[in-house]
């Protein structure tokens, strides 16, 4: 699955090298979708250092392996196998973080897949897949994610809490070759920024982080000729490595109750 991508990147990240001494999100729990590989696998790594993660994605090899990494450096992981795209695995994701590690303060909406290529005879496998993860899976998680949120906001340590939804440089700027990615990145934006209004007087807050070109499994999934296309497109840029992204999701939920930051772009320095 992973062979091929131009920005391969097939070892789990390790978990964070030690827990700081002054831990932020101390007495709180993150569940984190996507975190058996890439972005998803650094930011619960990075998060379970400073407090408790809850580690989601299908594929729980690698997620038994970062959460055994997270215990041998003295934090807290708990490992859901869990198919977001399917509501009631979803929601049981939720739940099991809830029962078994008492709370939810944050979520970390990152599971997704992007697959390229020009709309005129795309396989429309590929365009329902990218809605069912990308739109439908990150909608059951934030359903079934904020009455937690609301009640930790309320009641928690902290007195706020986080939604973090994982967009793209795709979910600001349309191109070519990504019409039905940029849809669901544009329309996590939207939804984002919607809850936002809604929520954010009761202190959970809603960000977005926009990545652009990261070194991780994702470009891999795409058929031999889209990725030959990308190949030729992105030559010669340093990619950002999946800790960078992690590293500005950290910064948005460790922020202090009455500071929200809304929107990270990130992009690689070489990148236009
Ligand atoms: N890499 C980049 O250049 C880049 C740039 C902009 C935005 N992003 C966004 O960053 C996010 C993370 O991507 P990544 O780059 O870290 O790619 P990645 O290494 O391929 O990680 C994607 C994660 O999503 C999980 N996932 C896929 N389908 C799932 C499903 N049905 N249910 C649950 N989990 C599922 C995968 O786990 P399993 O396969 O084990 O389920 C994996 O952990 C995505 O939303 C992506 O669009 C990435």
């Amino acid at each position: 699955m992973t062979s091929g991508s131009i920005f391969d990147e097939t070892r789990t990240a390790p978990a964070a090298d030690a827990r700081p001494a002054t831990r932020p999100l101390a007495g709180t729990v993150a569940l984190v979708t996507g975190a058996s590989s890439g972005i998803g696998a650094a930011s619960a790594g990075m998060l379970a250092a400073h407090g408790a993660a809850a580690l989601a994605a299908r594929r729980t090899d690698r997620l038994t392996a970062l959460a055994a990494d997270i215990q041998g450096q003295g934090g807290t992981a708990l490992v859901l196998e869990s198919d977001i795209t399917d509501e009631r695995q979803a929601t049981a994701a939720v739940d099991r973080t809830v029962n078994e590690l008492g709370r939810l303060d944050t979520l970390v909406n990152n599971a997704g897949v992007m697959l390229l290529g020009p709309v005129v005879d795309a396989p429309l496998s590929e365009w329902q897949r990218m809605v069912e993860i990308n739109v439908l899976g990150l909608l059951y998680c934030a359903h079934a994610a904020l009455p937690h949120l609301l009640r930790a906001a309320e009641t928690g340590p902290r007195r706020v809490a986080d939604m973090v939804n994982i967009s793209s440089v795709a979910g600001r700027v349309a191109r070519g070759g990504r019409g039905v990615y940029n849809l669901t990145k544009h329309g996590i934006g939207a939804f984002s920024e919607s809850l936002r209004q809604e929520v954010t007087g009761r202190h959970v807050r809603v960000s977005l982080v926009e990545p652009g070109a990261t070194a991780t499994e994702l470009a891999g999934h795409n058929r031999a000729e889209v990725l030959e296309t990308m190949r030729t497109q992105v030559t010669g840029i340093e990619p950002m490595q999946a800790k960078d992204v992690a590293d500005a999701i950290a910064y948005i939920v460790t922020r202090p109750r009455h500071v929200a930051v809304n929107e990270i772009l990130i992009r690689p320095t070489e990148q236009e």
